[in-house]
């Protein structure tokens, strides 16, 4: 495994737990945000869930002390440069992150594999903005990703072959199942999962069902831990909003991947699921209220 120092761009939902499990792994992980308050917000989710972790003995204490202690935070991108790895988990908007590549590019040393956590972008667009699309991948992560056994290992037509597998190998150092996708819109699990989400948006829009009614039939219908309500608030309103006007804009004749209007507004009146404590449900914390 040649991936010893990773550097993290970003510390929110998914950022965090990739620098976690990173660390967690015997990596030494720099994670960069771009405000003191949003970095401080980031590693302080990374030592709960560490306490937790400890607390329901999934591991012990040295071990959380030693994963906290081989994270370190940073303002400055700067600080990535000699990584060997560097994770973007910014927020899921193209312009912004080709900047961000564009910039990761001049700054790496030549041997660092970029890599993206976006749910729904072409990598290989991200990989031609860093200037060094063959060493770009997609390396895909599910939320909690501290319990989420899956990534998916995204490869453009330009990625290397050994990129590729030095990409996979991360993954299951990171004590994840990786999974080959090709870097079509939303890769396996999103392009099967988010229209299934806006499918039920519309079957309660309609009022053929309720948001209750629904989740229930899927978890004790499907076995699935989640029903497609809980899972949206989960996930986060915005971020599942953000997928589907990514698509509606590329696909307009899809109707599958057309923003459910309950979805538009209540995104709009910031009810964005459990990070607000309120989207298609009320929240307390990590808990349903
Ligand atoms: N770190 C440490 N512990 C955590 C944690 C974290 N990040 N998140 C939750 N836990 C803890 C909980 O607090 C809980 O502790 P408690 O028992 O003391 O309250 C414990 O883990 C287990 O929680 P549960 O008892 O609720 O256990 P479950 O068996 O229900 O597992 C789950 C929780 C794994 C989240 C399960 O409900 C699940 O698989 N849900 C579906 C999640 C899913 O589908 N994710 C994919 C979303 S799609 C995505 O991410 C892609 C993106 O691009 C949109």
């Amino acid at each position: 495994m040649a991936i010893k120092k990773v550097g993290i761009v970003g510390c929110g939902l998914m950022g965090h737990g990739i620098a976690q499990v990173a660390a967690q792994a015997g990596m030494d992980v720099v994670v960069r945000e771009t405000e003191q308050g949003a970095l401080d917000k980031g590693l302080g989710r990374v030592s709960k869930s560490l306490a937790k972790l400890v607390e329901k003995e999934k591991i012990d204490q040295a071990s959380a002390d030693a994963a906290a202690a081989r994270l370190t935070g940073t303002l400055e991108l700067a600080d990535l440069a000699d990584c060997d790895l560097v994770v973007e988990a910014i927020i899921e908007d193209l312009a912004i992150k080709k900047a961000l590549y564009a910039e990761l590019g001049k700054i790496c040393k030549p041997e660092t594999i970029l890599a993206s956590n976006t749910s729904s972008f072409p990598v290989a667009e991200m990989g031609a903005a860093s200037g060094r699309p063959e060493r770009m991948v997609g390396l895909h992560f599910f939320n909690p990703v501290q319990l989420m056994k899956l990534v998916e290992v995204v490869r453009t037509p330009d990625t290397a072959d050994d990129v590729f597998a030095e990409a996979r190998s991360f993954g299951e150092a990171v004590g994840k199942v990786p999974v080959g996708a090709s870097d079509t819109p939303g890769f396996i699990v999103n392009r099967l999962l988010v229209p299934y989400m806006a499918e039920a948006m519309r079957m309660v829009e309609r009022g053929d069902a309720t948001v209750e009614d629904v989740d229930t039939a899927m978890k004790l219908g499907c076995g699935y831990p989640m029903g497609p309500f809980t899972l949206t608030d989960y996930v986060g309103l915005d971020t599942t909003l953000s997928i589907l006007q990514g698509w509606h804009e590329r696909y307009p004749d899809d109707a599958l991947l057309t923003p459910p209007k309950i979805l538009e507004e209540k995104v709009a009146a910031g009810k964005l699921g459990r990070k607000t404590g309120e989207g298609f449900y009320d929240w307390k914390g990590d808990k349903r209220a």
